[in-house]
């Protein structure tokens, strides 16, 4: 298996290109289950949960095809020939539940399997499923799998999230574009990736109005054709390269990243002493000298500071002049990488939901390994700060959803390798 390593102490100068991004490609990618001429996304991230995706929708009968090495996808679902989402590759990755809203859609029925649970949380799917009965839907749970029909096709509907889901507005977004009459989701997720794929849905004829607002509006359509739509810019991947001059010093630009993709994380890092300035490209970041200060991170839905970065902001602070708490409202299991940060020589206190943390003067090298992408890379920006060799072992959870880690870093400095275990 693939590893990471780290040879910390570089301060990094240069310039780092930031991807479209994973999340919204994921749904992105069976929206053009809704209708019988090829989606072309612009912009796509080249990862490993993308062709998982791809895999997915091949399995359904779709054709994908992935040209400029990846970068362009072209997504054509003329015919849906199978209905059923196998086990085998949702729990592979849990985003495949995104294919049941279009599939039920625009055929009246789909078999999905339910994910179960993952390392960061239980991340249960009741909402996805609530918000298609209130369209109508008839489901049943049986052998792990949830079986939809809407024989009649599905209605519009009102529907109020008791919390905000990202997933399950999109999936209820998708298939409210193809249902009879109005939709309102009511206190729907409004980040950065649920605008992406309104635009979307609105270039293939869909009737949308509200989105990133908590509450979406939908008309429903009888027909959406093809389109071609670039995926937003990935402001996790940005607000992780925007913390690896702020951990090493240096300055970096972040070619294509808006400030308005990572607003609240953007103010904590300014709080923390590192400086962000928008420039004709892209965002530059940087911090001269002094130490990190301290600050305190509540996660929350967008427009609040992501959950999936605050693994990333817990290695920034293992470093800062002084205690700060993060504080994380959205998954409950989500500081497994605070023990490996330990590991590290930081000083962190996990109860509950709250970590704290003790910045200490320096870190310490060490092989370490994550149960998840975000806390993978978590780690390898301690290691960039860290006294002596960092080894990142588990890199497949990297590559589901950081393209070319080690070559963006190294080309501002970083002193980063894969290293490949041969079969014995
Ligand atoms: C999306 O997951 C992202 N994944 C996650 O990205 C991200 O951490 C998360 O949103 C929050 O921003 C994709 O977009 C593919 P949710 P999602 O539904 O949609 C609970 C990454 O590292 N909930 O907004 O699954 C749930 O358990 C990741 O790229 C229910 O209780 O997240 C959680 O506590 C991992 N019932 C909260 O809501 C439901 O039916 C928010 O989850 C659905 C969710």
């Amino acid at each position: 298996m693939d590893s990471i390593l780290v040879r910390g102490g570089q301060r990094l100068n240069g310039r780092i290109p930031i991807s479209g991004a994973k999340n919204a490609c994921l749904t992105l990618m069976p929206a053009a289950l809704l209708c019988d001429e090829p989606l072309t996304l612009t912009n796509a991230p080249r990862l490993s949960d993308i062709r998982t995706m791809a895999a997915l929708l091949e399995s359904l009968g779709c054709e994908v095809a992935a040209l400029q090495q990846g970068r362009v996808l072209v997504v054509g679902a003329e015919r849906i020939a199978n209905h059923r989402a196998d086990y085998e590759i949702v729990r592979k990755m849990r985003a495949s539940i995104l294919v049941l809203g279009p599939m039920l859609a625009r055929d009246g029925h789909a078999e999905v399997s339910l994910p179960g649970g993952c390392a960061i949380g239980a991340r249960p799917v009741d909402l996805h499923l609530a918000g298609l009965e209130a369209m109508g839907a008839e489901l049943d749970l049986r052998d792990g799998y949830v079986h939809a029909k809407a024989p009649r096709g599905l209605r519009g509907a009102d529907f109020t999230f008791p919390m905000v889901s990202v997933g399950a507005t999109e999936n209820l977004l998708m298939a409210a574009t193809l249902a009879k009459g109005t939709t309102r989701l009511i206190n729907a997720a409004r980040e950065p990736e649920i605008v992406d794929l309104a635009r979307c849905l609105r270039r293939m004829g869909a009737q949308i109005a509200g989105e990133g607002t908590d509450t979406i509006e939908i008309q429903g359509v009888a027909r959406l054709s093809g389109a071609t739509h670039p995926v937003v810019t990935d402001r996790i991947e940005l607000g992780t390269y925007m913390l690896a001059p702020a951990i090493t010093g240096g300055e970096v630009e972040l070619l294509g990243g808006k400030r308005e993709l990572v607003e609240a994380f953007a103010e904590r890092l300014e709080v923390a002493g590192i400086e962000v300035a928008d420039t004709a490209d892209g965002l530059r970041v940087s911090r001269q000298n002094g130490r990190i200060r301290p600050v305190d991170v509540v996660t929350a839905p967008h427009p609040g500071f992501p959950t999936d970065l605050q693994a990333q902001m817990m290695a920034l602070l293992t470093l800062a002049d002084g205690v700060s708490h993060l504080e994380e409202r959205i998954f409950e299991n989500r500081f497994m990488h605070a023990p490996e940060l330990a590991r590290m020589g930081a000083h962190i206190e996990v109860h509950g939901g709250t970590a704290t943390v003790t910045g200490v003067e320096r870190l310490r090298g060490a092989p370490v390994m994550a149960t998840d992408l975000r806390a993978s890379v978590s780690l390898i920006l301690a290691g960039l700060a860290a006294e002596g060799e960092t080894r990142v072992a588990r890199v497949y959870h990297l590559d589901r959803g950081y393209e070319r880690v080690e070559e963006k870093l190294s080309a501002c400095g970083a002193r980063i390798e894969r290293i490949t275990e041969k079969a014995a």
